[in-house]
């Protein structure tokens, strides 16, 4: 009976023992894959954006590594070099750059990562690399079929200074005799983000048609975080109305610095006076804004300086830069 007892006694031992070690991982050592999934409910908003567990998902789940794949890019598919604005974009980024080998630009709003690029030219002729974001899943597709050298990702900038997760709105031609044309990419270029400000716009045309899905953005500065760059020479904004939000998050922070910027500005929301004060120099102004930072060797430049001077005589821009 004595040796019965004692058997007991060290089966229950060995219960406690066990029940304490499941209690404890339980309890004390969080479990990683459930922490994660945690992070990933909040990244509908806010968490931080230079949170580590943040930068460690959108680093794993969000960026795309550039291609050492050749292009895959034929000679149609640059048509767009005439349209929009891309002439005069192209002409302001080559007289800034033509004679800089090597740079880090960040595009978002990339489409297929060829109709309308503002960086494409820099990464063939220049050798940059650098980060291309296209929130919509078709234009996304097509774009890693060119095979950039460039880091990209289907995501979208958020406005806020946390990520957060948006509705686009994806357009899509639907009249048969628009869908072979690289205006096709063009109205692809009107997808955005669904805001209070445009609502229950209807189109009466019926060119195109809509299509919607939900879109994880990060601030910019979470990308730069994760990649680790704390210098970007060019950043290209095309996102259909968010992009004065976008800078002013990402131009108080002191621990990036951004040199050329380059923002549509479909919606006149841009305040020249309040970029000065961020610290940027307005150099062209049209349905794009460039500006400059202060105090970039770019502004030396006899002609950009002859740009700014006749921006100040025409009172485009505040007296004080
Ligand atoms: C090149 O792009 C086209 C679509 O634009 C695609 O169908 C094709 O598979 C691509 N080729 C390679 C080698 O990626
Ligand atoms: C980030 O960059 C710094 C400076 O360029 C370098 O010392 C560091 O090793 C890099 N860290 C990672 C994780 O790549
Ligand atoms: C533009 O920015 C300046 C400087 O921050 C500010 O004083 C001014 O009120 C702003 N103008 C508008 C229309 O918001």
């Amino acid at each position: 009976m004595r040796y019965n007892t004692l058997q007991r006694l060290i089966v229950l031992c060995l219960v406690v023992l066990v029940l304490s070690w499941v209690l404890f991982f339980m309890f004390f050592l969080q479990d990683p894959l459930a922490s994660q999934s945690n992070v990933l409910y909040r990244m509908a908003g806010p968490l931080s954006a230079d949170d580590p567990q943040v930068l460690k998902i959108l680093k794993n789940d969000f960026l795309d590594l550039p291609s050492s794949l050749p292009y895959n890019i034929s000679d149609n598919s640059h048509i767009g070099s005439q349209d929009f604005t891309w002439p005069w974009i192209n002409e302001h980024l080559q007289e800034m750059f033509h004679d800089q080998h090597g740079g880090f630009f960040v595009e978002a709003g990339a489409l297929n990562g060829v109709y309308l690029s503002n960086t494409l030219w820099l990464e063939k002729n220049l050798g940059w690399t650098g980060l291309l974001i296209e929130p919509d899943r078709e234009s996304y597709k097509e774009l890693k079929f060119k095979h950039r050298k460039a880091w990209s990702s289907n995501t979208c900038i958020s406005s806020e200074s946390y990520p957060k997760q948006i509705i686009l709105e994806s357009h899509y031609v639907v009249q048969k005799e628009w869908l072979d044309k690289l205006y096709f990419w063009a109205y692809r270029g009107h997808s955005h983000e669904m805001r209070q400000d445009n609502l229950n716009k209807e189109d009466k045309t019926k060119a195109w048609d809509f299509t919607y899905s939900s879109v994880q953005c990060f601030p910019v500065l979470s990308y730069l975080l994760a990649l680790n760059l704390t210098t970007v020479d060019l950043l290209s904004l095309d996102v259909q109305g968010t992009e004065a939000l976008i800078l002013e998050t990402i131009l108080k922070d002191t621990r990036v610095s951004i040199r050329v910027i380059v923002a549509e500005d479909e919606k006149h929301s841009f305040n020249h006076s309040h970029m000065d004060r961020l610290g940027y120099v307005l150099v062209a102004s049209s349905v794009d804004h460039i500006y400059v930072k202060k105090g970039d060797g770019i502004l030396d430049r006899r002609n950009v300086k002859a740009r700014i001077a006749k921006l100040k005589a025409d009172k485009m821009t505040p007296s004080s830069s």
